[in-house]
């Protein structure tokens, strides 16, 4: 009994091996024939078989082409040794009309997926797909481009493919804010003036607001948006005469301590070293969006060969303690008086794809999964009586409104009022702004 099991179960492979070469040809073996010419090299037009009205081959010839259509059947497994594969007598994985073997592998936005065997008996195949989110989500590009949304998202080529928790970390990269931090300086202007329904630093200060910054792969938010802060700062305060793009790489490769480079940093302690170490010139430190050895040295006003100060300064430039601002209008009026401040917001899946408009959190996608990201708010706007804040962001001019985003203002949206610093630059006593 066992053994009349066995006998059609192997009936079935064969039948099922046969079925999958040409069903038409006539039983082997060619190639395997015990004759002179089996398996010749190169191309030996003699080597061959016949094979209902035409040749088979069994030369090296035959074989240019993955598919070999004019060699023998039999003549992989005669002449090049490989054994038929188990794969001929599988069900395929399928996708797009094309067949898969098990352990073929193709990618499904940021997500792998594998033709896996699910019975070994029955031979039977399925698809496995890793389950994570990925950055660019369909859902949100057709739920947010409806008609009523004060924004539009796009589908960003350099974020298809990546996964959501990977823009989270390498995209962004603020760390929650410690108590301490919280407990920065507020500060209070309460002042009672009408402010402009527009303001805009770069129009205000022309030639002094540092430009965008790519971040690339690396979560460096906090050193850009800092060093942006400060950059913009200088320059306003001086005059221009102190007008230079200050290095976010000093804050990355030498603000060590506590920090973790491009998996992210505490904007409080890299406001500490800004204003105890200071920062250089970009030209002397460009950003490479990666953790390198820092050329200077930690402590002291040392600034290496190429890269000092222009005179009088002799110094790094540094900033003063940072403080926070708690409202709207005092947001609005220290932009005003000094220039783009900080502010750490809440980014939501939604977020990495804005074109366009003004933001709101829009619930399509709907992850469960956000992040911090240290931002640099330079003006503010009013579009049909809907108010914004215009922020200048930091993944490169290629996305949303040339790098800048626009965001609701007054109420706090993805926490972009929850946390604003100011600060004031150590400007040189002679280039004071009068
Ligand atoms: C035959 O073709 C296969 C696949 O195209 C190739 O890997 C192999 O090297 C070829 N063998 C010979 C002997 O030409
Ligand atoms: C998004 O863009 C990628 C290529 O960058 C493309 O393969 C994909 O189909 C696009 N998705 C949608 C929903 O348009
Ligand atoms: C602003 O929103 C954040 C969360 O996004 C929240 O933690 C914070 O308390 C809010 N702040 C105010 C002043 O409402």
């Amino acid at each position: 009994m066992a053994n009349t099991i066995h006998l059609l179960y192997l009936f079935a492979v064969l039948t099922a091996a046969a079925a999958y070469h040409r069903p038409d040809l006539p039983p082997g073996p060619y190639c395997g024939l015990p004759s002179n010419n089996q398996c010749c090299t190169n191309r030996k037009d003699d080597c061959s078989h016949r094979i209902l009205d035409t040749l088979c081959y069994c030369d090296e010839f035959c074989n240019r082409t993955r598919a070999h259509d004019d060699c023998c059947p039999d003549y992989e497994s005669v002449c090049l040794g490989i054994q038929p594969e188990p794969e001929y007598l599988i069900q395929p994985c399928v996708y797009r009309n094309r067949q898969y073997y098990p352990g073929d592998k193709r990618t499904e936005n940021c997500n792998t997926c594998e033709c896996i065997i699910t019975d070994e008996v029955k031979l039977t195949t399925e698809w496995r797909c890793d389950q994570d989110e990925c950055l660019m989500s369909q859902d949100v590009v057709y739920g947010v481009n409806q008609p009523g949304m004060s924004w539009r998202a796009y589908n960003y080529s350099q974020f298809f493919g990546k996964k959501l928790k990977d823009g989270l970390k390498y995209k962004l990269g603020t760390f929650p804010l410690s108590p301490e931090t919280k407990r920065m300086g507020a500060i209070r202007y309460d002042k009672n003036i009408p402010y402009p329904e527009n303001f805009d630093a770069r129009r205000r200060w022309p030639n002094f607001i540092s430009p965008i910054v790519d971040q690339g792969w690396c979560g460096s938010d906090w050193a850009v948006s800092i060093a942006g802060v400060a950059s913009d700062r200088f320059a306003i305060q001086s005059n221009g005469a102190e007008n230079m793009v200050l290095s976010p790489q000093t804050l990355l490769s030498c603000n060590i301590r506590q920090q973790q480079g491009c998996a992210g940093g505490h904007i409080d302690v890299a406001w500490n070293f800004a204003r105890g170490h200071g920062l250089v010139d970009e030209n002397c430190f460009p950003y490479k969006a990666a953790v390198t050895r820092c050329p200077f040295k930690p402590k002291g006003t040392l600034i290496t060969d190429g890269c000092r100060p222009r005179a009088p300064r002799t110094s790094r430039y540094k900033v003063g303690p940072p403080g926070r601002l708690n409202t709207e209008a005092d947001i609005m009026y220290d932009i005003m008086e000094s220039g783009p401040v900080q502010a750490v917001m809440t980014v939501y899946q939604d977020f990495f794809h804005y074109r366009d408009g003004i933001y709101r959190r829009s619930r399509h996608g709907d992850s469960m999964l956000q992040g911090r990201h240290s931002v640099r708010i330079v003006g503010w706007g009013e579009e049909r009586g809907d108010k914004y804040w215009t922020v200048a962001n930091s993944w490169g001019t290629e996305w949303g409104e040339n790098g800048y985003f626009r965001i609701a203002r007054g109420n706090n949206e993805s926490g972009i009022e929850s946390f604003v610093v100011t600060v004031l630059s150590d400007v040189t006593e002679a280039n004071q702004r009068k």
